[in-house]
Parts: structure tokens; sequence; C-alpha cells
């Protein structure tokens, strides 16, 4: 895993003094005397209680429901997710709001969030240990984003790349959605007060958008957020089966790693190696070939595999079948209790209706204390 940010990197300092009404430390020292004296320290003490960030750093993350997670979610993102629910207050989500931007079936959209739900759980989410909720079950999300519009200028999400290249790859549908996208994502991090956000390269761009929202919203109504911060595992970036592109359903350039062995193998067959090995006989340059670098990630023995692709003693075809074959048997228990947790989607509702109840307490005291400091209140 990537070097982790370390607590006093992700805003421990401002947790938990006594703060003015502006959310700046107001040393005892400092404070005024008589009559204003009592009503300050009362709005202060209130504005702390209100305030204080949570005593450990707490995760969150997100995912669009797309229904069974490619092996770019799970060793971009998921395998964090895993790794972080023991180690901090863990609060995963499935971005339905989001994913509204372009699912526009209902039907779709209901059933690629329970896939998503019973994938996270079967690839090792432990609703237990961590909290597994979907986002349109905690609405006050939606007011935050609101309120975070209005401290957001509008040339920061035209120029984020993702709306760039959505402009281009759905001409016909580039509703408002797309734009406010990133501020969404910011009011998912921060109305749990999260600090630090697993996830992998491709979201970097909307992570500074996020810190950036906050630092414009603290500036102006005083220290409320902390400034929540990447985490990246050892894969921060897949290529998809093309070798060249981003893995990306919308691409279709994926491995299911929960689909059947059939289709994985399908798909893996398919993936383009190193394009400059042409025939059998030629030496292969693992540093370049996708099915190589994936290697990696699936056995100790990765740089006997490179080898035996530098001298020729392999062919591509050897590496990509070892390869499916291992990712069919490392997958195949979270395979199983996938299909056990699809066979009863009354069981993973209640998971996920319980996620969105737990966490209910720290949206509404973060709404009430974001609109008491706009003066909505
Ligand atoms: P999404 O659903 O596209 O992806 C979910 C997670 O998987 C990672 N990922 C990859 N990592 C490495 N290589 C790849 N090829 C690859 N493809 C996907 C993503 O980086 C991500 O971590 N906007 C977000 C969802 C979101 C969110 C949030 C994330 C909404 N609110 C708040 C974090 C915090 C998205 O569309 O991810």
């Amino acid at each position: 895993m990537a070097p982790q940010p370390t607590m006093t990197d992700v805003g421990a300092s401002s947790a938990n003094g006594t703060r003015g009404a502006a959310g700046r430390p107001c040393p005892a020292d400092l404070s005024p005397s008589g009559k204003l004296d009592a009503m300050t320290d009362a709005a202060a003490a209130k504005s702390a209680i209100a305030s204080s960030l949570p005593a450990k750093p707490r995760i969150f993350s997100g995912i669009q429901p797309t229904g069974r997670p490619h092996l770019g979610n799970d060793l971009g993102a998921i395998r964090n997710y895993v790794a972080l629910q023991d180690q901090y207050e863990s609060i995963y989500c499935i971005v339905d709001y989001h994913a509204l931007t372009h699912v526009h079936d209902p039907e779709t959209l209901r059933r690629q969030t329970l896939e998503m739900a019973a994938a996270l759980i079967a690839l090792g989410l432990d609703p237990e240990r961590c909290t597994l909720f979907v986002q349109s079950d905690r609405p006050e999300v939606t007011e935050l984003c609101w309120l975070f519009n209005t401290v957001t200028p509008v040339g920061w999400l035209q120029r984020t790349p993702t709306f760039k290249e959505k402009r281009q790859t759905q001409p016909d549908d580039v509703n408002h959605g797309l734009l406010t996208y990133p501020v969404l994502q910011a009011a998912d991090i921060v109305i749990y007060k999260a600090s630090l956000v697993p996830i992998g390269k491709d979201q970097a761009p909307h992570l500074e958008l996020s810190r950036e929202i906050v630092r414009a919203f603290n500036s102006r109504y005083g220290e409320t957020f902390p400034e929540p911060q990447p985490v990246y595992t050892q894969a921060p970036v897949v290529l998809g089966t093309d070798g060249t592109r981003k893995m990306s359903k919308s691409i279709g350039n994926t491995i299911e790693v929960l689909a059947e062995p059939d289709v994985i193998r399908k798909q893996i067959m398919s993936m383009v190696t190193d394009t400059q090995r042409i025939l059998r006989s030629d030496p292969g340059r693992p540093q370049v070939c996708n099915v190589c670098q994936l290697h990696r990630h699936f056995g100790e023995d990765y740089e006997e595999i490179w080898d035996g692709e530098r001298t020729a003693r392999t062919g591509c075809f050897d590496t990509k079948k070892l390869l499916a074959e291992r990712i069919i048997a490392h997958y195949a228990p979270a395979r199983e209790t996938y299909k056990e947790l699809m066979a009863d989607p009354a069981r993973l509702r209640r998971i996920l209706d319980e996620g969105a109840e737990r966490i209910r307490p720290i949206a509404e005291a973060t709404m009430t204390e974001v609109r008491e400091r706009m003066g909505l209140r």
C-alpha cells in the first residue's frame, strides 16, 4: 500500500479545541468579559461540540452502482476499503445520485445498486466493521451539495477533466449533474467529516476539488471541515484489456472479477500485450505488458513469469492463460458469496438500511452546524 497520511496530516490539531463563532481557535485568555463573555462561551461551547472532528481519522469512499465491479475497482480501491475497515472508522457509499448523471433506467439503477452492495460485501467489506450504505438513503448530502455550490466558482467545475470527458462521450446528455458531480462528491466525504479517502488515481482531480471546496467553505464560514486526503493502493491506475486506457465499464475494456470463469477467460484472452512482440520467439517486454503487470497482484512469482517473457521461454498466450486461472481462483470464494447474497435481496436491503441509519446522527449534526454557520438558523 502507498504511504498513508499520518494522524497529524488530517487536521487532528483542530479537533477538540474551543472555538469562536467563526470556528477559529478561541483561547480562554482572549475571551471578552461580562454578559458578552457568558454568551460567547455558550455559543463557543455549542460550536465546539457541533464542530468536534472525530477523534480518529474517519474514512469515506464512494463507488458507482455499476453492477459487478471490475479488476480496476478492486485493485485500485476496494482492496483498500477492506484493509482500512479495521484500522479506522470506515464509511462506504454506493453513489446512486451520481449514477443518475448517466443511468436513466430505474430498474437498472436498482439492480446495479444491489449488485454492487453484494459485491463489496463478497470482496471483504463486513457491515459489522464498517458502514455500507446507499447515497440516496441519506439525502442530507444533497442539501450540503447545494450549500457547497454557493462557495464553488463555476470555472473550477468546467475545468474538471471528467466534465470535459463526459461532454465528449455523452454530447446529447450534458446534464447539470455532470457539472455539479464533484461538488456532491465533496459533500459526500465531508458531511461525515472524513479525512481519508481510499480511491484510484483517476479520482485525484475530484479529490483536489473537494479540498478546494472545503478551503473555500472554511475560509468564508470558519474552520468546519477537515481537508480530505487520498489513500492509494499499489495499483492506483489499472489499465484495461486494450492495454492503453484506464480500465472502465463505459469503455468496455474490463475484467469482471465476479463474473463466471468463462467470461473472465474470454476477457483476459482478449488482452493486448506487448505490441512489439510479433513472433512467439521475439523477446517480450514485461515492463510495458499489461498482462505481466497484472501478474504482480496474483502471485509472488511474477518476476519468474516476467523472466519467461523476456527470454521468450513463454508466449503471451501462456502468460494470459495463467493470469486468467489465477484471477478465477483468487475470486472464487467471493464469487460464491456474491451469488448467495444476490439470492437474498431482502437481507442486502436490510444491511444497507442499517448502514444509512447508523450514520444519520453524524449527517444531522453536520447539517445543524453548517446551517448555523451560514445564517440559515
Ligand atoms: P467509480 O465508481 O468510477 O470507481 C470506484 C473506485 O474505483 C477506482 N477505479 C480505479 N482504480 C484504478 N484503476 C482503474 N482502472 C479504476 N477504475 C476505477 C476509482 O478511482 C474509485 O476509487 N466519483 C467516484 C465515486 C464517488 C466518490 C465519492 C469517491 C462519489 N463520491 C466520494 C470517493 C469519495 C466514482 O465515480 O468512482
